[in-house]
């Protein structure tokens, strides 16, 4: 039996004139999120998790942030393709544990959203999944909402 364990780890800003977008799903708020794709935080620290685990690079080296091809990208899609490489193939997820650092909006109300979303995508159980909110009680770059940051593990197994 072949176990992979993968850290993701991302960041954005908000900013004015952008949807919302985390784990597939658009949000309501006042702000999104800065980058050169959608900007889907959630689902760009489940992909580095995912290239973690099999030491296949990171997602800027996947998809890099200058090529036009990927500008205002749907990051579910490139989650997809990454999904999709010979070599995950012969990989089966078996848990997907996330946190969300967000001093705003509050996410309790869409996590469910979120979390069947990914459920869907993966094709797997919702006890395999996790997503959970948490604030920095104020410090720090997420206190000042400023932007949200992510962290993931990701545990997969050889088939
Ligand atoms: O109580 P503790 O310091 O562990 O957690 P917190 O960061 O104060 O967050 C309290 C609760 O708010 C968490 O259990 C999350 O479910 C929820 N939360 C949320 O819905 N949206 C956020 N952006 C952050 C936290
Ligand atoms: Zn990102």
């Amino acid at each position: 039996m072949q176990l992979r364990i993968g850290q993701g780890f991302d960041a954005h800003k908000f900013i004015k004139g952008k949807p919302f977008i985390l784990g597939g799903v658009r949000l309501p708020y006042e702000y999104g999120l800065d980058g050169h794709s959608d900007a889907d935080v959630l689902t760009h620290a489940i992909i580095d998790s995912l290239l973690g685990a099999l030491s296949l690079g990171n997602i800027g080296t996947w998809f890099p942030d200058n090529d036009p091809k990927f500008k205002n990208a749907d990051s579910m899609e490139l989650l997809k393709k990454v999904l999709l490489h010979k070599t995950f193939k012969a990989w089966k997820i078996l848990n997907i544990d996330s946190t969300i650092i967000a001093q705003k909006p509050k996410l309790s109300p869409y996590i469910e959203q979120i979390h069947s979303n990914l459920a869907e995508l993966f094709s797997l159980q919702k006890n395999c999944i996790s997503v959970k909110p948490k604030t920095t009680e104020g410090m720090g770059f997420c206190g000042r909402e400023e932007g949200i940051a992510v962290l993931v593990n990701t545990l997969i197994i050889k088939n």
